[in-house]
């Protein structure tokens, strides 16, 4: 996928033409039964081309060196369901025409695209949204990239992505919701709500619920490696957002491109009909990866093109993306009577089901006069800067250094990422694709800075770019050049210059991380060290005895150990996004308090991944003084737990107390828990719950997030938070009976502002 991600990145990039178009469309809605009965009526005009057809998911455009050409003959034909890869809306238009007015039952295309944080207005990357643990910032913000998308022609969305990554080398963490199941399924039900609405409507984009499933436990955390997930563990956590996601109503799936348990997921019966389809009842359809079909034949899984056609629609694989192995082997393997005509026909009812709710038979076309003027919003900036703020966790703050004073006269602002537009929308990014050359104008931090101290005099030292000076590699994904590291001389120059900068200044800001193209698809790392020579420019701010600020810029915690003794301030904003640097500002003068908290365990170095912490207790636990499970020469612990974000302000978390401390199986208790605003500034707390099993059928972790809400207090206000503990919070899969199961057992409850909660009860839960 490198080489063809560098080839669409490019040919993207070249080929976004001037767009045009319109409002969402407002015709009526179609309901579910409606949609079917349509659907099921169209099913029977259709012969096996048509069919087959329907299961094709085109690219849309020519991809070099894959093959591949314009659809056109294909789409007239009725060869093609959907096509992706293409944002232009002339040629949307086009390709639609040819679809509705040549192909014989005039089927519309369903046009597909990832629209992941944004269309042009760029939200804070996933892991970032999630970082605000309020499920209603992804939900907005999804809205109104669904209403971008759609005005610009783009019907069905590859998101979310709700794979579960314990692994913080793996560079995808930064497209998900992080490390636990509970965030993950609130983040991923609310982002279904954002693009959908209630119900898949003409307003609607229709969401893809990806990658299906185990994809983030890739071996060593390396993108596309197998993953070796138990039953149990598939069920307990990682199958936990795409459940969530299913109940919610989403549309459809992604198969993942990865082994399961030596079962390729694109092929996977078990993942795509016994779970999916039989025991959650799904009745969407599921679309493989891109050219994932073709790829069982590299895994050593499919004979050949037509084992793998074969095997993918056995599976329970509805649609082939980009591989073109459906349309050119299927109708052989009907004619052969390894498949039958009535399999094809349930997997196709549910992408016709889809093109009608949307309202695609209605109003195929888009309005190109209204896409301009949709995209560029206003509105979109605005929500994009509270989104981003709120989404930011304050990691450090010794001595109150953060919020600065707005009568600062000098600043030095330094980092590679500090003036960066390339970044700081992060990756996945539509016009972009993988970080800037869009046509959003980010604002960098600089640039914020500059906007709220426009009377400020700031001198800034970028230092080199850090883009993969590590090993050398070129940041391919975007086309910008090979690095090549900095001399000695050239490294003791910029050290010079931030020496000089920051002693002149009366504080010193330092922008670092990683870039865009550092986290995401196939960009893994085995070190979490800030890229090329960042830490030594952070020492040597520090060393000039001005406080010293860390903004962080990246897709996955990063070994900043030395920063969490020595830098005073550090505020992780992930990639905040297209008015990311307006929203920094505003939480580093103190406009808004921060109040997000981390979605992951952040680990002091790779050595640790994976890192999570949900985990087992061992036979000797961490705490016990020798013989534990600790390595010996990293701290056993993560640096920052999960859950963890400091705020300008501080809370006062007391009087746990639930409705019944003693209960049966099938009952649910109440959980009562204070929470006070004991500083002088008003903030926002996440009240967190974690549970704990202490004996039953099975080990259970140590600890286990079962609710958490997100509340606004002014200074000295109390507030009680109010959670639910029932079947759905306690219950577990159990690996001996194979079904949920709710035991009667003792559970410990904390109650506090993080994964470390000291706050305490008990429940018995008996027969
Ligand atoms: C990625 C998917 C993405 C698809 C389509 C694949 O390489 O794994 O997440 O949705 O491409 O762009």
């Amino acid at each position: 996928m490198r080489n063809f991600r560098l080839v669409t990145s490019l040919l993207l990039l070249g080929c976004l033409l001037a767009f045009t178009t319109h409002v969402p469309a407002q015709s009526s809605g179609m309901n579910a039964d409606e949609a079917h009965r349509k659907a099921e009526a169209l099913l029977k005009q259709m012969n096996l081309d048509e069919k087959i057809g329907q299961m094709n998911q085109a690219a849309g455009m020519m991809i070099p060196g894959l093959g591949g050409a314009k659809p056109d003959d294909l789409i007239a034909k009725g060869g093609v369901g959907s096509v992706l890869w293409l944002i232009d809306v002339k040629e949307i238009n086009r390709l639609q025409h040819i679809a509705v007015e040549k192909s014989r039952l005039h089927i519309p295309i369903l046009f597909a695209f990832d629209v992941i944080h944004g269309y042009r207005t760029a939200f804070p990357v996933p892991l970032g949204m999630a970082s605000s643990w309020d499920p209603s910032v992804e939900e907005a913000a999804q809205r109104y990239a669904g209403q971008d998308a759609r005005a610009a022609g783009i019907l069905w969305t590859f998101t979310p992505m709700v794979d579960i990554a314990r692994d913080a080398r793996w560079g995808r963490i930064v497209e998900g919701a992080g490390e636990d199941p509970y965030l993950g399924a609130a983040m991923a039900r609310a982002q279904v709500r954002g693009f959908q609405g209630e119900n898949v409507g003409p307003d609607s984009v229709l969401v893809c619920v990806k990658h299906f499933a185990g994809y983030g436990a890739a071996e060593g955390g390396r993108d596309y490696d197998s993953s070796y997930v138990p039953e149990e563990l598939m069920q307990n956590v990682y199958l936990k957002p795409f459940h969530a996601a299913a109940a919610a109503g989403a549309g459809s799936f992604m198969s993942a491109y990865m082994d399961l348990n030596d079962v390729p997921a694109s092929g996977n019966h078990w993942l795509l009909t016994n779970v999916l389809r039989d025991q959650w009842g799904y009745k969407g359809f599921v679309v493989s990866d891109a050219f994932a079909v073709a790829s069982l034949q590299v895994h050593g899984f499919a004979k050949d093109a037509e084992d793998a056609a074969l095997k993918g629609v056995t599976a329970g694989l509805n649609m082939d993306m980009a591989s073109g192995t459906y349309v050119k082997n299927i109708a052989k393997l009907v004619s052969e009577g390894k498949i039958k005509e009535t399999q094809l026909d349930a997997m196709v009812l549910p992408i016709l089901e889809a093109k009608y709710k949307l309202g695609l038979f209605e109003k195929p076309y888009v309005d190109e006069a209204k896409v301009e003027s949709t995209l560029n919003r206003q509105e979109g900036r605005e929500l994009e800067r509270k989104i981003a703020s709120r989404s930011m966790v304050l990691l450090r703050n010794e001595n109150q250094t953060l919020p600065l004073k707005k009568d600062l006269k000098k600043i030095a602002v330094i980092g590679p990422l500090a003036d960066s537009t390339h970044d700081i929308e992060g990756g996945w990014t539509v016009e972009g694709l993988f970080g800037g050359g869009g046509k959003s104008h980010p604002v960098t931090v600089l640039a914020g800075l500059k906007n709220a101290l426009p009377n400020a005099q700031i001198s800034v030292v970028p230092g080199p770019t850090p883009g993969k000076v590590f090993l050398g590699m070129v940041d391919q994904f975007s086309g910008s050049k090979a690095v090549t590291p900095p001399t000695a001389q050239e490294t003791s120059e910029w050290i010079a210059k931030t020496k000089s900068a920051a002693a002149d200044a009366d504080v010193v800001i330092a922008v670092m991380g990683e870039m865009a193209s550092m986290s995401s698809e196939a960009a893994s790392r085995a070190s979490m060290k800030l890229p090329g020579i960042q830490q030594e420019m952070l020492e040597a701010a520090v060393a000039s005895g001005k406080p010293v600020v860390l903004v962080l810029e990246n897709g996955r915690p990063v070994d900043i150990n030395w920063a969490a003794e020595h830098v005073p301030a550090i505020l992780e904003s992930w990639f905040p996004g297209t008015e990311g640097g307006n929203a920094v500002a505003d939480v580093l003068f103190g406009a808004v308090n921060p109040g997000g908290k981390l979605p992951v365990s952040w680990a002091h170095s790779a050595g640790e991944e994976p890192l999570y912490y949900n985990h087992n207790l061992t036979h000797e636990p961490e705490d016990r003084p020798n013989f534990t499970s600790r390595y010996w020469d990293v701290a056993s612990k993560p640096l920052y737990p999960f859950g963890y974000g400091l705020s300008y302000t501080s809370f006062k978390f007391d009087n746990l107390r639930l409705s019944k401390a003693s209960m049966k199986t099938g009952e649910a208790t109440e959980v009562q828990v204070d929470v006070t605003n004991t500083g002088s500034v008003a903030g926002d707390a996440v009240g967190q719950v974690y549970i704990h099993q202490r004996y039953g059928s099975a080990s259970r972790p140590v600890r286990q997030l079962e609710g958490f809400k997100r509340v606004a207090l002014k200074p000295g206000e109390k507030q009680t938070l109010t959670f639910t503990l029932g079947k759905d919070e306690l219950q577990f899969w159990d690996p001996q009976t194979k079904t949920w199961v709710v035991e009667p057992s003792t559970f410990d409850l904390w109650a506090g502002e993080d994964s470390t909660a000291k706050l305490h009860a008990e429940l018995t839960v008996t027969e």
